[in-house]
């Protein structure tokens, strides 16, 4: 360990899920948004929920988006409509699929793919999008890791290792990094929010595993620690380019993901009056990738609905200050190195 985390207080917890359920309204609009001609966008897992509004918005300003999912049909179904729905847009919409992160082998192919597209042309927004939130904690991915760690964690982190020499290029200046985490980090391992002995449970019987929603809290304080990480660890190309890594709480979102408590009458009376739809997660997703208002002196910032940075957990904060988010990138990154 770095050094002892230090404890968060009930108060922050029962505030930061609080705010989830009653954010301030979104403050930059698609109306808001930049021309976005000759730009190029990534986004993962943007077949549904959050995904396909961020992607519709993006195209909707010409943008030429790269849509990385795991379906052909699924991304090539997101993809008709969108087009259909904008056909005065100049941008492009080009499915790239196979990008199950159940697998890690599937990823390098991926990263190929995108490179083959791209031709050397800038590459200016990447949005880690995709993601998982299971209510079982017993599956577990082909490489052997407990699969929501593997799907919300490892996975992005692998692809970014594929895009980092096709995006840390001085050729344009917007470039910005978007890692999607929740409010849920909340959730996460006492200690920065990671179990550090065996964060992908390799070594832990599956019946010893914590509750899902525990998994799914440490993957998303994950995520906050890897828009810190990300930065640090290219610090020099990250300052020379001027690069600008964030994640972000999309908020509490009527999705796919959140239709897992479909036969749960509590949580869908919850869902059906608290949450929003899929495109206020949009909203945040592009505040974290347009805004002005981020420089390249926010990174790591934690970016919450419908568009303000605030403080994640005060461990998780800490643990971008004291280094442990780079000790979790460089755990991640020995475990992905085999499929590199
Ligand atoms: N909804 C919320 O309230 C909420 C709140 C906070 C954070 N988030 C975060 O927002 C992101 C998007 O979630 P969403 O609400 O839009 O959910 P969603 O509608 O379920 O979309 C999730 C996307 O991730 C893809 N995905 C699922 N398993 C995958 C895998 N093994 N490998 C690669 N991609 C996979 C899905 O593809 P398929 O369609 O093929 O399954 C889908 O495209 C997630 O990172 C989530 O943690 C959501």
């Amino acid at each position: 360990m770095t050094e002892p985390a230090p404890v968060y207080t009930r108060r922050e917890y029962i505030k930061g899920y609080y705010y989830g359920f009653f954010p301030i309204k979104p403050t930059f609009l698609p109306k808001d948004y930049p021309d976005l001609s000759g730009k190029t966008a990534i986004v993962t897992g943007s077949n549904s929920g959050i995904g396909f509004h961020t992607m519709r918005f993006l195209y909707e300003k010409n943008c030429n988006v790269i849509s990385v999912v795991r379906s052909e049909s699924k991304g090539e179904v997101a993809k008709d409509k969108i087009v259909k729905e904008f056909p005065d847009s100049k941008g492009s919409i080009t499915t790239v699929s196979g990008c199950d992160f159940l697998d890690l082998a599937n990823v390098k192919p991926v990263g190929l793919k995108i490179k083959e597209i791209l031709k050397g042309k800038p590459l200016n927004i990447i949005i880690h999008n995709a993601g998982i939130m299971p209510l079982i904690n017993t599956e577990t991915s082909k490489q052997g890791i407990e699969a929501i760690f593997q799907v919300n964690v490892m996975g992005p982190q692998l692809l970014q290792s594929f895009l980092d020499p096709l995006f840390l290029k001085k050729d344009d200046p917007l470039k910005r990094i978007v890692w999607v985490a929740s409010g849920a980090h909340l959730s996460g391992f006492p200690e920065y929010g990671i179990h550090w002995e065996d964060p992908g449970f390799e070594k832990t019987p599956v019946a010893e595993r914590p509750p899902a929603f525990t998994l799914y809290g440490q993957t998303k304080a994950a995520n906050v620690l890897q828009a810190h990480a990300w930065a640090t660890v290219n610090k020099k190309l990250v300052e020379d380019v001027g690069c600008v890594s964030v994640s972000v709480y999309p908020g509490n979102l009527k999705t796919n993901l959140e239709s897992v408590q479909k036969n749960n009458w509590i949580m869908r009376t919850i869902i059906n009056k608290f949450c929003y739809d899929g495109e206020h997660g949009a909203y945040t997703e592009l505040y974290a990738a347009l805004s002005p208002k981020l420089t390249v002196k926010d990174q790591g910032a934690y970016v919450v609905p419908y568009g303000d940075v605030r403080e994640p957990r005060s461990d998780v904060a800490m643990a971008m200050k004291n280094g442990s988010d780079v000790k979790l990138w460089n755990i991640v990154e020995e475990k992905n190195a085999p499929y590199k």
